[in-house]
């Protein structure tokens, strides 16, 4: 039983007339499959995060079954397997949390199973990376098809964007300029078709640079959830995966480090999240691909944003499907690619959106005349984060690009929801907010909390943004000038565990500069000080206990230290 060039894998399995391939086929057999289709057949799984608890994933039972046709006409052998499933609004505390449990849950059922290759189906936030970094550590042929973002919401008229108007209604009712009933008429009409967020949050930003790094299929990342388009690029992929196995194409072939400088040139052009930054760091970590926080500020520096959709812009990602896609996008920054990178199906990157055309210049701006000069992820260093923190400047107000303020400290969110709205709290316009408490072990998981709401009096004076610090996340949908990811984390005893209120912070974007301004002396006094105030650790069992011994800080990308690099794909042992 093989191939053009190689024996396949599953065949150690399927192939032998014994004891061990009786038991291999004769249960599978159970479910109807005839005895040929495991006579040299590639054997592909495909591994769904379907869940009605992950309302986001919830076309992809419909998208596996078009994947299915494809590798049936192709003469593979489809086999749909099913993975934890990360919901984003539903996960406490937090789904970044257990991304990592994801990823060693698919790693080990596509190496413990008799399979050739995969297909990921994934959509919301952490499933993508997580289904990514799993068949990364087995470099199997892979291949992507995401769930596809929802149509634009609706609202008496109007476009509204998942997450980013969420958070512009909240801020309005508390500012008191939108009725709890205007509000709750809102929240019906965001979510209309299942789908990811349809804004650039963190699974459009994925589901784009999975097509930008050449494992997903042209318009995989902006073709609706319910767009019958969809459904072609799925059966399209069940053909290519088969013949993805015969020319044995795996994933390190093509996830090379000038993949990654593509997708994080991608992540610029398109204001993408900077959720990203962590998911990049810790999928090129799984390849051994050297990769590191300051290529993001390197790379991106000299791309503009040309996509103008929320949360740096205005348009959604049904607008961006119409006007051209991520092809088309591909296509304009064309002069900043590597163009000759590979794809999966054999094209180069630049041959899959050599026949892209813009159709709309107002959603897809031009390098000449951008949506914004300044885009990308920039990258901080300075006393208050020796490991590095980020920002989103696309997101951000250029009047505080550079500012200088006192700052007013939460410990924990908890803190942070009792005294935001207290009008005794002591905070203008030019405090600056920090909360402590919300990093990978803090939390623990890191959760989307760092675009923190602003003081309601201050909301009431009209103020819009303020400079806000922490060592958490902020979802993609979000917007602000919102400094994130600060390294080491305050749980991990970095210098934000040391800010006490009043103490002056200085910002300087444009040098990316994040500085306390408080003499070494006095923080190392400090520094004794929080030593003493630690306690036992609160978890002592379970996956969270495993996670809280292994995460890595936010400039490795938060993945578990035991599970970078590869294992491949060999398992020699009979399981009777
Ligand atoms: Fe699932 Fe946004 S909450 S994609």
């Amino acid at each position: 039983m093989t191939t053009d060039k190689k024996p396949l894998r599953s065949n150690k399995s399927y192939g032998p007339k014994d004891k061990d391939g009786f038991i291999h086929r004769s249960w599978m057999k159970s479910q109807g499959f005839p005895p040929d289709v495991f006579e040299n057949r590639p054997v592909i799984g495909i591994c769904n995060t379907w869940s009605e608890l992950t309302p986001c994933n919830a076309g992809l039972r419909d998208i596996a079954e078009h994947v299915k046709r494809g590798v049936w006409e192709a003469g593979g052998l489809p086999l749909e397997f099913p993975a934890m499933s990360l919901g984003e609004t539903q996960m406490r505390p937090t789904a970044m949390l257990f991304r990592n449990l994801l990823a060693m849950e698919v790693e080990e059922s596509i190496r413990g199973n008799p399979i050739d290759a995969v297909v990921l189906l994934g959509g919301c936030d952490k499933t993508t990376p997580g289904q990514l970094m799993g068949a990364a550590s087995v470099d199997l042929p892979t291949m992507v098809v995401s769930s596809g973002p929802m149509l634009n919401g609706k609202f008496r008229g109007r476009d509204i964007g998942s997450g980013t108007d969420v958070w512009k209604f909240s801020e309005a009712v508390r500012a008191g300029k939108m009725s709890l009933d205007d509000f709750m008429a809102a929240e019906s009409g965001m979510s209309r078709t299942p789908g990811t967020c349809m804004t650039m949050g963190s699974a459009s930003t994925m589901a784009c640079l999975m097509e930008a790094m050449g494992i997903a299929l042209p318009y995989n990342a902006t073709a609706p959830a319910v767009d019958a388009r969809r459904r072609r690029i799925a059966h399209e992929t069940g053909r290519l995966i088969v013949r993805m196995v015969h020319e044995d194409i795996r994933l390190s072939s093509v996830l090379t480090r000038r993949a990654f400088e593509n997708a994080i040139r991608i992540l610029g052009a398109i204001g993408g999240s900077t959720n990203a930054v962590l998911h990049l760091l810790a999928i090129a970590g799984r390849l051994s691909v050297p990769l590191e926080l300051a290529d993001f500020d390197r790379l991106s520096a000299d791309v503009p944003l040309l996509v103008d959709l929320q949360p740096s812009g205005r348009f959604l990602m049904e607008d961006l499907h119409y006007a051209g896609g991520l092809p088309a996008v591909m296509k304009e920054l064309a002069p900043l690619l590597h163009v000759d990178a590979r794809t999966v199906w054999g094209q180069t990157i630049g041959e899959s959106f050599a026949a892209a055309e813009c159709y709309n210049h107002e959603v897809i701006r031009t390098l000449a005349e951008p949506a914004n000069s300044v885009s990308g992820v920039w990258v901080l260093k300075g006393n208050l984060c020796p490991g590095g923190a980020v920002i989103k400047p696309s997101a951000a107000s250029r009047s505080l690009f550079c500012h200088r303020g006192p700052a007013v400290v939460f410990e924990s969110i908890e803190d942070l929801r009792t005294r935001i709205d207290d009008p005794g709290l002591l905070v203008d316009s030019h405090s600056v907010l920090v909360l402590k408490g919300c990093g990978p072990r803090g939390y623990p998981g890191m959760p989307e909390v760092g675009n923190m709401p602003l003081p309601r009096k201050l909301l009431e004076r009209g103020v819009q943004d303020m400079l806000r610090i922490s060592d958490a996340r902020m979802s993609g949908t979000a917007f602000g000038t919102v400094v994130l990811h600060v390294a080491p984390e305050s749980e991990a005893g970095g210098p934000l565990a040391l800010v006490r209120d009043g103490d002056e912070i200085l910002f300087d974007g444009p040098n990316r500069r994040l500085e306390l301004l408080v003499s070494p002396e006095e923080l190392a006094a400090r520094a004794e000080t929080w030593k003493l105030r630690q306690s036992a650790p609160k978890y002592s069992r379970g996956y969270y206990r495993l996670y809280l011994d292994h995460v890595m800080q936010a400039d490795r990308g938060c993945d578990l230290d035991f599970l970078t690099g590869s294992s491949g794909s060999t398992v020699d042992r009979e399981s009777h």
